[in-house]
């Protein structure tokens, strides 16, 4: 049984651990936090819940004591602030940059082999500042962003199939931001069948639109962003690699030359497993998806390059 440690409290944070208690592979979850008070309150609610969920996992809450997370085998970093309504994720990036660069350091001190697990926003140059501020090995970090962008493609396909989202198998690719990721509908399937071949080209494009949209309507619908979908991607992200378990996800990984891309962290599907993300692999894209991977990376790569305009990345 595996220990994982959850920083940031807030919203996604304690819906990541509350999942990981659902899905019961970890003997340990530690939750930090730096408001006093708060992870403590919040794992000890969870873990009075505990034997409810037939689970016998050991949830600690601390406030800012690293110490606690040593030897950690996955580190999920949610601490980060949230975008409030009409807000993109791009805008975050001078907080969150501060904020995750003190936080991986000092994650890394005790748990130097773990794998990381960016949630905070923008989630892909995060990824990027994560591994290059700590030059770790590229498949040690991950970033997750694109299962929960699938998950909502998921949800929209269903409600326009009219079936169980069980029957549904779909992928986002790209940036997790509004105009960068890639709802793939070309390979998305009901039970093996092509939505494209029962779904009209209307329906397929209203599908792809709002799921591109998808958190930007929840944000202005809740006041602040989803955490619910969120914690539940990262719990079973971080699952697939304690347990070895070697499912693909769409997630954010280094490009080395994969899909055309050079040094940038932007969402593929990847096999994750012990260690990390193992393999990208390749989807034969068309030229328009080819082009729209072009685009999304451009894009992508100006938000990173922001952290080395401002001397945040050397
Ligand atoms: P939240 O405000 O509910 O929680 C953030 C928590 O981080 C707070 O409890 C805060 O005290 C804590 N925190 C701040 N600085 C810290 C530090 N230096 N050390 C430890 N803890 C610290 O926000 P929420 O909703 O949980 O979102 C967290 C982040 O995740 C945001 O940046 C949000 O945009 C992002 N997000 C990303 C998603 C993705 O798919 N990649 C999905 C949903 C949210
Ligand atoms: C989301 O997609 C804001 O990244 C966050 O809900």
């Amino acid at each position: 049984m595996a220990k994982v440690s959850v920083i940031g409290a807030g919203n996604v944070g304690a819906s990541c651990v509350e999942a990981m208690l659902h899905l019961n592979f970890c003997s340990e979850i530690v939750l930090l936090d730096i408001k006093e008070g708060l992870s403590e309150g919040k794992a000890m609610d969870m873990m009075q819940a505990s034997k409810q969920y037939g689970s016998n996992t050991q949830i600690i809450g601390v406030t800012n004591d690293y110490s606690k997370t040593a030897d950690s085998d996955v580190v999920i970093i949610t601490s980060g602030i949230p975008r409030k309504p009409g807000m993109t994720r791009e805008e975050l990036i001078g907080v969150n940059a501060k904020i995750v660069t003190g936080v991986s350091e000092s994650v890394l001190k005790y748990s130097p082999k773990a794998v990381i697990m960016v949630i905070a926003n923008p989630m892909d140059p995060m990824t990027y500042l994560t591994l290059k501020k700590n030059n770790l090995p590229k498949t040690q970090v991950v970033g997750m962003g694109g299962q929960l962008d699938s998950s909502r493609f998921t949800y929209y396909l269903a409600q326009a199939l009219n079936c169980p989202m069980s029957d549904v198998e779909c992928m986002v690719i790209g940036g997790h931001g509004d105009t960068t990721m890639i709802p793939l509908i070309r390979f998305a399937t009901y039970k093996g069948i092509p939505v494209t071949k029962i779904l009209s080209k209307e329906e397929c494009d209203k599908v792809v639109a709002d799921t591109m949209v998808g958190g930007a309507t929840l944000t202005k619908l809740l006041g602040t962003s989803a955490w619910y979908a969120p914690g539940m991607s990262a719990a079973s992200m971080a699952k697939s690699i304690v347990m070895n378990e070697r499912r693909v996800f769409p997630c954010c990984c280094l490009l080395e030359g994969e899909y055309g891309q050079e040094d940038l962290c932007i969402g593929v599907p990847a096999i994750l497993g012990k260690g990390g993300w193992e393999k990208v692999i390749e989807l034969e894209l068309d030229e328009q998806e080819k082009e729209l991977f072009r685009k999304s990376a451009d894009a992508t790569r100006k938000t990173a390059d922001i952290l080395k305009e401002t001397g945040i990345l050397s």
